[in-house]
């Protein structure tokens, strides 16, 4: 591995309006926040940057239904997204906001101005339409109707959550004012556009080159640029906003997908700044051998491989994404997630039920990596209990409480050379290969499915090694053959670090005067014994007990 390996990770930036819910979660936030915790495991260098999607049309109309002013919106979402994130213990080195980080202006209307001033932003005069009885103009989630591509209903303006397509609104079926279900007319005005067309070849190249994407996003984003880009409108008619840095526009702003993506690197720059460091952040934006990890849902795929590219590919002062793991949806009764549609599960609801690790342990093997995958209450309950509990938890407990019994809770003397240490050592190198291949692939559930596999083994040895026997005929060997099984034990602890994060403390403190930090151990593990005989051991006691179904879940279904 490059021990200057560096890697910059972002997750989307939720809307200031939204209470993160579980498929929000499990398709972006969690999976983010794994790869992070993998890396860092690894020694890898990493920033992990987040924040609100502060401006557009859905923070607007919220403001506007409950008469207060979108900056108060957007500072009670975020102090919600803040405390949800931070309980499920996904850890941003910084949570920053587009309307509130400082210099995240500035950056947009840069971004704007040197894209306008190679000539690929063009005006045009469009058709809009406009509420009279809200006298305004309505862009893309204030106007609703029939898609045109699909012909489903309830799709937005620009885009149709159906189909995940998205076309200019003048194109939108029968379409209604999302706030007073007025019928909208339309009306002409001046808006500016990207020339996409321009970045189609630049685009094309590129995404030929990019190894080891997931399908859905590189075969997706290459024919959506084979069949050629139309210019993207990307300002609006509203107040709330990134100011257009054109005379002629002052009354109009940035459209939101512009300046989003941006916040990216903003909210890098305040960051490092807040750091008192005022260079740094140009170095994780500009030199070539950072990687660029964006993690976001399938919906966001067409904003982050193909536009936001052409963006960046605008300034020339930045490089590329690395790779786009973009995910499928989770989806709860057959719907996806929608707080505003009551369907499904917030972070929040679960959060008052069960600690974190059982919702990150449920979420992860539930990821809708390559599929929409179903979230249920009942498999939640069986996935915890059939496997973290009777798996994982049962085994290490097994492990620790033989050893307090018979070894007075010390790593016993391990046996260098028997077939049964071999084997063991086998076993846990194999799946550490396996968890490695699989994190570093993006496959966050094969790499947890690898951990459980290895405790499994562990099962299957202590079964096969009979301590309980053997601790009457033959001390030694059994005290050898512990020795072997407690490695499996604390390679568990070090092994689900990335995915279970307050689990991997519990297990890991077991071993806090006998093994190295898991940073060190991480490499030895199977190559030989990392425990230090004779040390003391601290079993955390039951780490998972069995869970039931209570009511409690069935009044949230
Ligand atoms: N707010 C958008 C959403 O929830 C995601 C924005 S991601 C960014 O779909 F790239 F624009 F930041
Ligand atoms: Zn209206």
């Amino acid at each position: 591995m490059n021990p200057n390996r560096r890697v910059l990770i972002t997750a989307a930036l939720p809307y200031a309006n939204n209470h993160p819910h579980l498929g929000h979660v499990a398709g972006v936030y969690l999976p983010a926040d794994t790869y992070n915790r993998y890396l860092r495991l690894k020694g890898v260098e990493t920033v992990f940057i987040c924040g609100s999607d502060d401006h557009g049309v859905p923070v607007t109309i919220s403001a506007q239904k409950e008469k207060s002013s979108p900056q108060e919106v957007v500072a009670r979402y975020r102090g919600i997204q803040e405390k949800v994130f931070g309980s499920l213990g996904i850890e941003f080195d910084h949570y920053s906001g587009t309307s509130t980080c400082e210099g995240h202006a500035e950056l947009s209307q840069q971004f704007f101005t040197k894209i306008f001033e190679r000539g690929d932003i063009e005006e045009r005069v469009t058709e809009q339409f406009y509420c009279d009885p809200c006298s305004m103009f309505l862009p893309d989630r204030y106007v609703e109707g029939q898609c045109p591509i699909c012909e489903a209903e309830g799709a937005r303006g620009d885009q149709c959550d159906a189909c995940g397509q998205s076309y200019e609104q003048e194109q939108l079926k029968d379409p209604e004012c999302a706030v007073c279900r007025g019928n909208p007319k339309i009306i002409p005005t001046k808006h500016w556009f990207f020339r996409l067309d321009r970045y189609e070849d630049r685009l094309e190249e590129w995404l030929k080159s990019c190894e080891g994407w997931r399908d859905n996003v590189r075969n997706y984003s290459r024919g959506i640029v084979r069949e050629g880009l139309p210019a993207r409108s990307i300002t609006r008619d509203l107040e709330w906003g990134v100011p257009v840095p054109l005379e002629e526009a002052k009354d109009k702003v940035l459209y939101v997908w512009f300046d989003a993506p941006i916040g990216y690197i903003s909210f890098t720059k305040e960051f490092f700044e807040s750091k008192g460091d005022t260079e740094s952040w140009r170095e994780w934006w500009s030199d070539p051998d950072v990687e660029l990890v964006h993690f976001l849902g399938k919906d966001n795929i067409i904003f982050h491989a193909v536009i936001w590219p052409a963006m960046l590919m605008g300034q020339g002062d930045f490089h590329l994404p690395t790779s786009i793991p973009a995910n499928e949806y989770l989806n709860f009764k057959g719907e996806k997630f929608s707080k505003s549609k009551g369907v499904g599960v917030t972070a929040e609801e679960i959060l008052e039920l069960y600690d974190a690790d059982r919702v990150r342990y449920y979420l992860t093997v539930v990821a809708p990596e390559g599929k929409d995958t179903s979230f249920t209450w009942e498999d939640f309950i069986q996935r915890n209990n059939d496997e973290l509990s009777d798996v994982v938890g049962n085994f290490a407990h097994r492990m620790l409480t033989f050893t307090a019994k018979n070894f007075d809770s010390r790593v016993p003397h391990g046996a260098s050379n028997s077939a049964f240490i071999e084997e063991t050592l086998a076993v846990i190198k194999e799946s550490r290969l396996q968890w490695d291949d699989a994190l570093n692939r993006q496959k966050f559930r094969e790499g947890l499915d690898r951990v459980l596999t290895l405790a499994r083994h562990g099962n299957r040895l202590f079964d096969l090694a009979e301590p309980w026997k053997s601790r009457k005929e033959d001390e030694q060997r059994c005290g050898a053959d512990l020795a072997a099984l407690l490695e499996i034990v604390h390679a568990l602890g070090v092994l689900l670090l990335p995915f279970l994060p307050s689990t991997s403390k519990k297990l890991l403190e077991a071993f806090r005067s006998c093994s190295p930090q898991p940073e060190k151990a991480l490499a030895s593990l199977g190559e030989s014994c990392v425990l230090m005989e004779g040390e003391e051991l601290h079993p955390p006691g039951i780490i998972y007990p069995r869970l039931e179904l209570t009511s409690e879940e069935s009044d949230l279904s």
